[in-house]
C-alpha cells in the first residue's frame, strides 16, 4: 500500500534508523505546499530547526524568505525539505549512512508531491539528487530533466550568509527558476 503524508510523517516523528536519532531533539519533517509545483532539497536541519522541529526557520531561512520574496514566490507556493530529517551534531556534514537511512522519506514525500521543478539548496543536496560529481560553483543554474521533471541547483542559503557577494547569483538562478515554472504552466 502507498504511503500517505500522515504516515511518512508518524514514520518521521518515530525514527530510529540511525544515530542522529538518540541526538537530535526534534525531527524535521518537510513544510509547504503539499499541491506545490517547486520542491526545494537541502542538506539536514540546523539547530534552530532542531528545537522547533520545523525547515529554515534560522537565520538561513530569513535568507531564503528575503530570496523568495525578491523573486516573487512564498513559501505557501514551494515545498522544502531535506536529505536528512534530523540535525548533525556541529552542522558537520551528513554521513553517506545517515542519507542512506533518511533516503527512503525523502522518495516517498516526491512521490507524493510529484513536483514538476526539483531546486537543490547546496552541494549535499545536488550531488545527492542530480549527480555525485556536480559542482555547485560550476554547475548551479543548469538544468537536468527526469520524466516530467527539471532539475537544478543554486546555492545554499547559508553559503549566501557566509558570502554576501553571492545573493545575486543565487537571486539569477531562481528567477530562471520563476520563468522555468511558467513554462511549464504551473498554475499560480
Ligand atoms: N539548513 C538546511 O540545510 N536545512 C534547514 O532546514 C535549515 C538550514
Amino acid at each position: 500500500m502507498e504511503a500517505t503524508w500522515n504516515e511518512i510523517e508518524q514514520h518521521v516523528a518515530a525514527c530510529t534508523q540511525c544515530p542522529l536519532s538518540q541526538s537530535r531533539h526534534l525531527p524535521v519533517m518537510g513544510r509547504g505546499s503539499r499541491q506545490a509545483d517547486i520542491m526545494l532539497i537541502a542538506e539536514a536541519p540546523g539547530a534552530q530547526e532542531d528545537q522547533q522541529g520545523m525547515p529554515f526557520v534560522g537565520r538561513s531561512g530569513e535568507m531564503l524568505d528575503r530570496l523568495l520574496r525578491d523573486c516573487g514566490l512564498s513559501r505557501e507556493e514551494i515545498y522544502i525539505t531535506n536529505i536528512l530529517k534530523c540535525h548533525p551534531p556541529d552542522n558537520r556534514d551528513p554521513k553517506e549512512t545517515e542519507k542512506n537511512a533518511c533516503f527512503a522519506y525523502l522518495k516517498y514525500e516526491t512521490f507524493l508531491l510529484k513536483p514538476k521543478i526539483i531546486v537543490c539548496l547546496g552541494r549535499v543536496a545536488a550531488q545527492r539528487i542530480i549527480s555525485p560529481d556536480f559542482k555547485i560553483t560550476r554547475q548551479h543554474g543548469t538544468w537536468t530533466y527526469r520524466k516530467d521533471c527539471a532539475l537544478t541547483a543554486t546555492y545554499h542559503p547559508s553559503a549566501i550568509l557566509r558570502d554576501p557577494a553571492k545573493y545575486e547569483d543565487v537571486k539569477k538562478d531562481f528567477l530562471e527558476i520563476v520563468k522555468k515554472k511558467a513554462e511549464k504552466k504551473c498554475p499560480q
